[in-house]
């Protein structure tokens, strides 16, 4: 499929508005996450915890972040965060990243990744890394897929990524990039652009933290700088 109709399927299939998610009522989300969240040894509580080690007192940039509960669980322990998703209440694509406002000192993507092709890691890589300071710390988590999962999943001929089929409340169907990614796969990904970098597989998520030494991707914003540069002449 092609890379700007794939990005498009994706928004489209978060963003109806019959998808559940955006029929829950927010105050009850809210009160079931703050009530997971709190309660030792419940998956919600491993995540939460970590989370709140890694990004207190930071200027966090979120992607992709859906309803925000992730949000939830660090805005009263960061210094301050944006939160952003491509959904049309919040409007900032993760490939838009330069409109973001400010430069922040973490980053934060929770269920993002999977849907990212393997061949735009390194642009994505580099956007994000282009808004944070070096040094800055990076959490990108993702749930565990059950075994039920994985067994529909399916990779078209010749091509890198894994699909999973998905239907809109409206019928409308989708095939939407789920990668999954092994310890070694994180490892090749994000360590030339990583130090400190860490996996950890809990009970029902696995995240990766790390800290950014350099940018990923130059030569995808040295061929588009070149190719602008053509196009003015
Ligand atoms: C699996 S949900 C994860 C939501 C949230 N982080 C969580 O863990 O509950 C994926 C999210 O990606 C968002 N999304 C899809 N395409 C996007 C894009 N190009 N840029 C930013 N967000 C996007 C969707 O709107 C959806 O909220």
């Amino acid at each position: 499929m092609h890379d700007l109709n794939y990005a498009k399927a994706l928004r489209d299939y978060y963003n109806h508005p019959a998808n559940p998610v955006h029929l829950n009522r927010v105050s009850d989300k809210a009160r079931e996450v703050d009530m997971q969240s709190s309660q030792p040894g419940h998956w919600r509580w491993e995540l939460a915890l970590a989370l709140r080690r890694a990004l207190r007192g930071k200027r966090v940039l979120e992607i992709a972040c859906g309803t925000g509960v992730w949000t939830r669980v660090i805005v009263d322990v960061a210094g301050f965060v944006l939160a952003t998703d491509a959904s049309p209440r919040i409007q900032l694509d993760a490939y838009d990243l330069a409109s973001a406002p400010g430069e922040f000192d973490a980053a934060l993507a929770i269920n993002w990744l999977q849907h990212v092709p393997c061949a735009r890691h390194a642009e994505f890589l580099d956007l994000l890394h282009r808004k944070l300071r070096r040094g800055a710390t990076v959490f990108i988590g993702t749930s565990h897929r059950s075994a039920e999962w994985r067994a529909d999943l399916f990779r078209p001929p010749g091509e890198p990524d894994f699909y999973s089929r998905r239907t809109r409340p409206d019928g409308c169907e989708y095939e939407v990039i789920d990668n999954l990614f092994s310890k070694e796969e994180l490892g090749r990904i994000f360590a030339p652009v990583a130090s400190r970098l860490r996996f950890r597989s809990a009970q029902a998520y696995s995240w990766i933290t790390y800290e950014t030494t350099k940018r990923r991707g130059g030569e995808h914003h040295a061929r588009k700088e070149k190719d602008a540069g053509r196009d003015a002449r």
